[in-house]
């Protein structure tokens, strides 16, 4: 029999990868998925618990769902997963009773037997064990990516960093790789389902350290070997801490050219007291070498990152070292963030708390810089004749949206283009989100023109 889930996802990418899978472990139960919540069997969120907004939000969605569940005499089966389930647990369904099951990001293997556990049950189930390397083997092989030409493919997992201000130790948990041979598995089994892109994840995806033929392997080696899976055309990865980017790594954005020439490299803060207090274990010295080594690789990578504005005690002047970070770097793009205090986290508790007004204003200057940059990035494409992917229709009839190699957003209006085709497109202008270009005629080549930053 035909059951529908809804699944709703919030938070970071991996968040995306893990809906997908949940979506493929209950396929063999007849679950199939509806865009619709009102009407879904299961509805799953699927949650975020980096910023106290992200948190919240969980709980206005439920009592949505729970008015809907009543409305509908009970017969509707809710399910919190992702890391606020990880985080609150058991506090989700003493909040809201129409909640049947909570289950943490290293346990949604499971959700036919967790399901099935809440049929024989009166209580909500609440599951919330760390069991990582036990996840990938049951996921093995389960991806069914449905007609993408791009996909996630999740190679690590958790953090052993605990910066002061961050939740995703507590709940995605100490570092783990996958190992390289089922990586690869995965790798294959996307390609033949037309995959040409494939976006390596982890919350510290270049300390991956995944277990190969003889010993543990690098993600240098991994983007190696992935490579030669025939049909994947392009690589990308994220994110990156600073800490982790190793020479192998940068060596392999200058000889590997299926490696994108993109690199989110998060700083949070371009003043070394802030850096020191986060626990980042780097300094700003650090991370600009870093930066100098991967330009050199590559003249031509765009660069991204994360800020965190008024962190607990930054002054004004430290606020400006972010600036000039900023300014040095020049990225193509970039997130900005306030602080948010997080339960649990050695930051929140501090008395040196930063005022909203002051990290409002901090934001906005950040922002209008960050805009700047990203202006000055894309205009410098104008002109170029950069190879686009092409992954969905636009909204005119004959146009293409694709990503360029910078993950630009590039629109063509170009019938005889097909969607997963790469072409060579001339850039003809920026817009406020993408950029868009004309085709010439050719497909499948490679990058054409010096492009320098
Ligand atoms: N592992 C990645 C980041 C994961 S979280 C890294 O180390 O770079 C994604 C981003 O959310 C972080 O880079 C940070 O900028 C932001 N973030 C995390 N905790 C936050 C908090 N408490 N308040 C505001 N932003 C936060
Ligand atoms: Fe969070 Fe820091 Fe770990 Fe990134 S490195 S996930 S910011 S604790
Ligand atoms: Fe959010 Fe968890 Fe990702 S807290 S950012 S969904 S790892």
């Amino acid at each position: 029999m035909t059951k529908t889930v809804h699944i709703k996802t919030y938070g970071c990418q991996m968040n995306v990868y893990d809906s997908e899978r949940m979506r493929d472990v209950l396929a063999p139960l007849g679950y199939v998925e509806s865009d619709v919540a009102e009407t879904a069997d299961l509805v799953i969120l699927n949650t975020c618990h980096i910023r106290e907004k992200a948190a919240e939000k969980v709980y206005s969605e439920l009592g949505k769902l729970r008015d809907m569940k009543v409305a509908r005499g009970g017969d509707m089966l809710i399910a919190v997963a992702g890391c606020v389930g990880q985080a609150e647990g058991s506090e989700i369904t003493r909040r809201n009773k129409a909640v049947d099951l909570v289950v943490g990001p290293q346990n949604y293997h499971r959700l036919p037997e967790l399901l099935k556990a809440r049929q024989s049950s009166s209580k909500a189930i609440v599951e919330t064990e760390f069991a990582v390397a036990k996840k990938f083997e049951d996921l093995a092989n389960r991806p069914s990516p449905q007609g993408a030409v791009s996909a996630f493919l999740t190679i690590q997992e958790g953090c052993d960093k605990f910066c002061t201000f961050c939740v995703v130790p507590y709940t995605r948990g100490a570092e783990f790789s996958r190992p390289m041979g089922q990586i690869l598995a995965e790798a294959e089994k996307l390609a033949a389902c037309g995959v040409r892109e494939v976006t390596l994840l982890g919350q510290n995806v270049n300390a991956y350290r995944g277990a190969g033929d003889n010993g543990p392997e690098n993600l240098a080696r991994l983007v190696a070997l992935l490579s030669q899976t025939h049909g994947i055309d392009r690589i990308r990865y994220v994110t990156s801490h600073p800490r982790d980017m190793d020479d192998d790594l940068i060596a392999a954005h200058a000889s590997n050219e299926k490696l994108m020439p993109y690199l989110h490299l998060p700083i949070q803060s371009g003043n070394d007291r802030i850096l020191k207090v986060m626990n980042r274990g780097h300094d700003v010295a650090h991370y600009m070498k870093t930066i100098d080594k991967v330009k050199k690789a590559r003249p031509d990578i765009a660069l991204s990152g994360d800020f965190i504005v008024g962190f607990p005690g930054e002054t004004d002047a430290e606020f400006e070292d972010t600036l000039k970070v900023v300014e040095e770097v020049g990225y193509a793009a970039a997130y900005t963030f306030k602080y948010s205090p997080r339960p649990g986290t050695p930051a929140a508790t501090r008395d040196d708390q930063i005022d909203e007004a002051v990290k409002d204003e901090r934001l906005q200057r950040l922002q209008a810089l960050i805009n700047q940059k990203t202006k000055t990035f894309n205009a410098a494409c104008v002109g170029l004749i950069l190879p686009v992917l092409f992954e969905k229709p636009g909204r005119q009839e004959g146009q293409l949206i694709g990503r360029s190699p910078y993950l630009q957003s590039v629109h063509v209006a170009a019938p005889a283009l097909r969607i997963g085709q790469i072409a060579d497109i001339t850039i003809k202008a920026v817009g406020p989100n993408s950029l868009s270009g004309h085709y010439e005629g050719a497909v499948e080549s490679h990058i054409t023109g010096a492009f320098a930053v």
